[in-house]
């Protein structure tokens, strides 16, 4: 391992929302903070030196994105996933939730129909909600051992005359990574029904054990005519802080206009730490992340064996994706909100609630094991204490 990920870092001049906000959420910053998903790693040493080679310039005045941004962006793709998305549909984006928000208003009305998936990350409940479109809910089916699938039957009842079908791929809180067979059954359901889809795939650098991302826009012609994706290094790399996504749509017709209203707006431009961020990550990032998913793995692993050896109440999955280990903690027969209080004030973990991604969260933790090891320790034996002194 060149790279050290059990290094502590203190964040607390770090302006961290995973502290600060802690406060507002779970009504005190004095827990270990498992919830929002950002890393406590430093980020690759290849990012960092870019980023100060920037800062030493000591002018930070408005940025062109060269076409290398975009490249950068497209090869990183190829080889990662096999998959070559065209420069040409590309467009910024301050952060793939802004990105969808905008894409929801404006190409659907007020009253349209969106599809998601719950449990599923959950602005996308909010951003449908808030855009005053109509909401509409696929659960995925879970069996006994925890594996999430997606309900094709529902889906299908449920997506007619839906505008848009919001995908989670790989899937933010169950940890799956949708194979291309599943993809091929929901996207063909799209297509056969006339709804677009947005695919989500900010998490798609961080496979785990081997599993292999594909792209909603690889499937097939018929279903990349329909899908629109979003990606970003700021799950990978840590870089959520720096704001800057991509956006490859479907066509540049959708394209041309969202990067005119973007315009509008005044906030088309990567700002000049992003930009570099980017080329960077995607350009020499590689080394770093793949020890880093080696890392995540072991954590992963670690958080398996020691529920099962000393906190059976907690039933974690194991994720094929993501940084994320969704946790069944419904053994403790708590209510969601006796659970969230338990965690804070008795074991002092804040933990992802599971009742906020929507149906089939409710008992449910989310852990973000983007962490020292040693963190994820410290945590699990403080719960282990909390619910065996009850
Ligand atoms: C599935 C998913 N999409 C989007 C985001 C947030 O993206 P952004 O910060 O670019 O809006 C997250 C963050 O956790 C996420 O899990």
């Amino acid at each position: 391992m060149h790279y050290n990920f059990d290094e502590v870092v203190d964040r607390s001049q770090n302006y961290a929302a995973k502290f600060e906000e802690a406060v507002l959420h779970y009504g005190t910053n004095n827990v270990i903070p498992l919830w929002i998903a950002d890393m406590d790693f430093r980020t690759a040493p290849c990012i960092v030196d870019a980023i100060k080679a920037r800062a030493d310039q000591g002018i930070f005045g408005y940025t062109w994105r060269t076409p290398k941004y975009f490249e950068s962006v497209a090869n990183w793709q190829q080889k990662r996933n096999g998959w070559l998305p065209d420069v040409d549909r590309m467009a910024f984006a301050p952060g793939v939730v802004p990105g969808m928000r905008m894409m929801l208003t404006m190409f659907t009305q007020p009253g349209d129909k969106v599809i998601i998936q719950q449990p599923v990350y959950h602005p996308f409940a909010d951003v449908v909600n808030n855009t005053g479109r109509e909401l509409v809910v696929s659960p995925l089916k879970r069996d006994e051992n925890g594996y999430y699938t997606m309900d094709y039957a529902d889906f299908e009842k449920k997506a007619q005359g839906a505008k848009y079908f919001i995908l989670c791929n790989p899937h933010n809180p169950v940890g799956r990574a949708w194979t291309k067979e599943e993809l091929r059954k929901v996207g063909e359901i799209c297509v056969r029904l006339g709804v677009r889809i947005i695919s989500d795939e900010i998490h798609s650098d961080l496979m785990l054990d081997g599993h292999k991302h594909v792209c909603m826009a690889s499937v097939s012609p018929e279903i990349a005519a329909i899908t629109t994706t979003c990606i970003a290094p700021s799950k990978t790399f840590n870089l959520a802080g720096l704001q800057s996504s991509t956006i490859v749509f479907d066509d540049v017709e959708r394209k041309d206009a969202y990067v005119a209203e973007l315009k509008k707006m005044d906030i088309a431009r990567n700002n000049c730490f992003s930009l570099v961020a980017t080329m960077a990550a995607y350009e020499h990032g590689e080394p770093w992340l793949d020890e880093l998913l080696v890392y995540l793995s072991g954590n992963m692993r670690f958080i398996r064996e020691f529920c099962a050896a000393r906190l059976p109440e907690l039933k974690p999955n194991t994720p094929e994706a993501t940084y994320l280990c969704w946790i069944d903690a419904r053994a403790l027969g708590m209510g969601d909100e006796e659970l969230k209080k338990f965690c804070v004030e008795k074991a002092g973990v804040a933990f992802g609630e599971g009742a906020e991604f929507g149906f089939g969260g409710s008992g449910f933790l989310r852990l973000n094991a983007a962490c020292p090891r040693v963190t994820i320790e410290k945590a699990l034996t403080q719960m282990e204490k909390a619910v065996h002194s009850r």
